[in-house]
């Protein structure tokens, strides 16, 4: 089989698609010939060597895929083969066949294309225990989702609509229309101008009762003074480390140096919360994330969950794709088809 092997640390040149043998199942294992496999952004900071949860390369990326089951293990019911399915992937997904724990599959909800099936797994578990699991979100809060036009923006923004809160959101000033059509009640530019004050602005200076963060370091300090009393801050990414060579080592430096602490007597005080989210530490929770997985398939067949896929490339453009990521381009899920 084929499969996309980041070979080093580096630019898109370290990209490559290689022959290697066709996987085998284990007793509780199914194999699934790949339809589509989801791109994340930890893909790419994976490749430029600024995320730590990276398989030692070379390696094959790749956390959620979409297909049909191709073979399963003993311990497996035979019916399985043949099923469509969307499936959460440690690593490897990037490929032609990948064998996954059964329990990590689901059935893929036949209104959805392939393509747009393997967007669910990564950015709707994220979107989903950060507003409901984590952050607790109730009807009539206000959120703000930074990087709102990204895939777990546009994941997150699904949830709180269906929710019933008031949404913010921070995107390039490009994607703001879109955003609006999707539903987002305030997009703010934060890349032209200082996004602090415009949401002050827009909430009476009373904040919001909710914000997710994936920018990291300083950010989350400025995303903390953004909480109304009873506001809640969730914290689940560096995207502002990302850059490749050692620009990329220096931004996750400074992130690292510019995070800050949190001290248990101003968060009683000002009833405020805060907390981390790593949806690739909670593999030894599948039923819990099977759970989540199942409201949100759920959520499609009631149509407020409604994953969007900008584009698909093949794994031959697998470093076109890289880089329209890396570039800010996307509005939304980038997949991977084999
Ligand atoms: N902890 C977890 O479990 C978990 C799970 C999934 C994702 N994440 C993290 O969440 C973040 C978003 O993931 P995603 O899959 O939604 O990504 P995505 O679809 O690639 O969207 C990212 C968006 O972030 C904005 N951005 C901000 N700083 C950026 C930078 N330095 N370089 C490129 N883009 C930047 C861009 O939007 P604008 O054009 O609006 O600036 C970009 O389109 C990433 O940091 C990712 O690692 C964490």
């Amino acid at each position: 089989m084929r499969q996309v092997v980041t070979t080093g640390t580096g630019g898109i040149e370290v990209l490559q698609v290689q022959e290697t043998a066709d996987p085998v199942p284990a007793e509780d294992e199914i194999v699934i010939r790949v339809r589509a496999a989801g791109l994340n952004f930890a893909d790419i900071l994976a490749r430029q060597g600024l995320y730590p949860d990276s398989p030692k390369k070379p390696c094959v990326m790749g956390y959620e895929v979409s297909g049909v089951v191709d073979s399963v293990g003993s311990g497996v019911n035979s019916a399985f083969v043949g099923r469509a399915v969307v499936a959460l992937t440690r690593f490897s997904g990037q490929a032609e066949l990948v064998r996954v724990r059964a329990n990590q599959s689901f059935d893929k909800p036949e209104t959805l294309t392939f393509e747009q099936a393997a967007g669910i797994p990564v950015n709707y578990l994220t979107a989903y225990a950060l507003l409901v699991v984590m952050g607790s979100l109730h009807e009539a809060e206000s959120v703000l989702i930074h990087n709102a036009g990204g895939g777990v923006g546009l994941a997150a923004l699904d949830i709180a609509k269906k929710i019933g809160a008031v949404t913010y959101g921070t995107a390039s000033r490009s994607k703001h229309k879109f955003l609006q059509e999707r539903g987002l009640d305030h997009a703010i530019d934060y890349r032209s101008q200082d996004w602090l004050p415009v949401l002050m602005k827009l909430t009476d200076g009373r904040g919001v009762e909710l914000v997710l963060d994936p920018l990291g370091g300083k950010h989350w300090k400025k995303s903390y003074a953004a909480l109304r009393h009873t506001g809640r801050l969730g914290m689940f990414g560096v995207s502002t480390a990302s850059a490749t060579g050692f620009k990329g080592k220096l931004n996750l430096l400074k992130v690292v140096l510019q995070t800050p602490r949190f001290h248990p007597l101003p968060l009683l005080n000002q009833n405020r919360g805060v907390f981390g989210l790593n949806l690739g530490h909670l593999w030894h929770e599948p039923e819990k994330v099977a759970v989540w997985m199942r409201d949100i398939l759920r959520g499609v067949q009631e149509e407020w969950i409604r994953p969007y896929v900008d584009r698909t490339f093949s794994f031959d453009e697998v470093g076109e794709a890289h880089l329209y990521l890396e570039q800010r381009k996307n509005i939304g899920k980038v997949v991977l088809v084999p």
